[in-house]
């Protein structure tokens, strides 16, 4: 039972890569475990107690990005615009929710794939299947598709970067609050979402005047000028994960923590009681999320949670519900009571992605707007009825003018979808789309903020 960073080696593993230089691997993850730290134990305890005010119902979590980040698509631009396109939508939901909101990227790290098939097969030639950036590459040669060690460097040396950047501008100025109208992008200008925030833009500018009356500036009031961004991904590639586990030195706890991400989850695939990832997991101090898909049974997720969080501290574990919309209204209940009469503290995310991906005639994989935003519903609906707090969403995302999901204000039809169709995996919401998500989300929390004060009245 003692855990150590490589305890994870003695347990059965999903989804690892079948890499056939195994020296060359070990070069790597020693190259690794040299490495600096990305995240501090410290940032990792302060998003902690964040999600630990979000398990208690005072604080809404918003988690968002790529699905697969990629060494093509990186640039400072590209960064900009998701980060942009987050704190607008937080924004949004601050207004609706009337509590804070949490941010955490899907970024900085976020380049593994777990695959339901390891092989892909085309005109008779078998090769690895494509598993993101942190693995293989896109196209369809023995050379491109065979496992390379190298890449782990890379994608270390890219988040360190990117993490570089969202620090910057979390920190340094573009998060102002006075600088709200700025957030709008180039292509959300002059569309309905882009007005409607500008709206909300207006009022937020006179709030701020107000408070500048009576003296408080962001000069003289930090949260009105920076804000807390934080990462997470996918933790599949446990060799990586273990070579950036260090022990915290620094704060009291002495503590192992996971420095690759503030955060970070297990995937549906690969989240068996007894496997290699949850046995990893179990051990770090950082903030864990957890992916509840239609197949898993109540009775294990209380026993994963044992396991994953057994002192029971509010904020430690996330549970990413990803069932689909047409499986939630009956899929989530039971495990939502079965949580609850467990006294466990969860917080309970809503990833409306997953569990709705279809395939358009034309072949490509895309999601539509509508079951996006029925899941949400169908997540808060299921809430309600167990009486338990649903405290946050998990989206898909870019900042960028993409044509991946099909609906939305600005409709992507499915006969556009090749237009712009630039993911390494799955079909994200372009900055449009996810602002209308997010403006629906805050009429949905504004309207459990009403029946709650309405409810509280009348007792
Ligand atoms: C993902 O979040 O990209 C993912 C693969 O999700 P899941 O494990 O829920 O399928
Ligand atoms: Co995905």
């Amino acid at each position: 039972m003692t855990w150590q960073p490589n305890s994870w080696r003695d347990h059965p593993i999903k989804q690892v890569p079948d890499y056939p230089d195994a020296e060359k691997l070990a070069g790597v993850e020693a190259k690794l475990a040299a490495m600096p730290p990305l995240v501090f134990a410290g940032e990792a305890q302060s998003l902690k107690r964040q999600l630990g005010e979000v398990a208690e119902g005072r604080a809404f979590l918003l988690q968002g990005g790529d699905c697969a980040e990629s060494f093509a698509e990186f640039s400072a631009n590209n960064i900009r615009d998701s980060f942009k396109v987050i704190l607008q939508m937080a924004v949004v939901l601050t207004f609706g929710a009337s509590m804070p909101v949490v941010k955490v990227g899907r970024v900085a790290g976020q380049f593994a794939k777990p695959r339901s098939a390891p092989m892909e097969a085309i005109d008779g030639i078998e090769l690895p299947s494509y598993r993101g950036d942190m693995i293989n590459a896109m196209p369809f040669t023995e050379k491109d598709r065979v496992p390379d060690p190298k890449r782990l460097l890379r994608v270390y040396e890219q988040s360190a970067s990117t993490l570089n950047l969202l620090r910057a501008f979390a920190q340094g100025g573009l998060a102002d609050l006075t600088k709200v109208h700025s957030w709008v992008t180039e292509f959300l200008s002059g569309t309905p979402q882009a007005e409607r925030f500008q709206e909300l833009a207006g009022r937020i500018e006179e709030s701020l005047n107000f408070m500048r009356a009576c003296g408080i500036t962001p000069e003289t009031a930090r949260p009105l000028a920076e804000t807390d961004f934080y990462t997470s991904h996918e933790s599949l590639l446990l060799n990586y994960e273990e070579a950036l586990t260090r022990r915290d030195t620094i704060t009291d706890e002495k503590d192992w923590y996971a420095t690759s991400a503030h955060m970070i989850w297990i995937g549906d695939r690969t989240r068996q009681p007894d496997g290699a990832h949850v046995e990893y997991m179990r051990g770090i101090g950082n903030p864990v999320g957890l992916k509840c898909g239609p197949s898993l049974d109540p009775d294990e997720l209380v026993r994963l949670i044992e396991t994953l969080n057994p002192d029971n501290v509010p904020g430690k574990l996330t549970l990413i519900a990803r069932m689909g919309a047409d499986k939630v209204r009956a899929g989530l209940p039971p495990l939502l009571k079965a949580v609850k009469a467990s006294g466990a503290k969860v917080v309970w995310c809503c990833d409306p992605m997953h569990g709705n991906t279809i395939k358009a005639s034309s072949g490509y994989k895309t999601r539509r707007v509508n079951d996006v935003m029925a899941e949400v519903r169908g997540f808060f609906d299921a809430h309600d009825e167990v009486g338990t707090y649903p405290g946050g969403v998990h989206f898909e995302m870019t900042g960028q003018n993409v044509t991946e999901c099909v609906g939305g204000v600005v409709d992507v039809t499915e006969a556009r979808l090749g237009d712009r169709y630039h993911t390494h995996c799955d079909p994200r919401l372009n900055g449009a789309q996810a602002l209308e998500l997010a403006f629906l989300i805050a009429d949905l929390l504004k309207q459990r903020r009403d029946v709650g004060a309405n409810l509280s009245e009348a007792v």
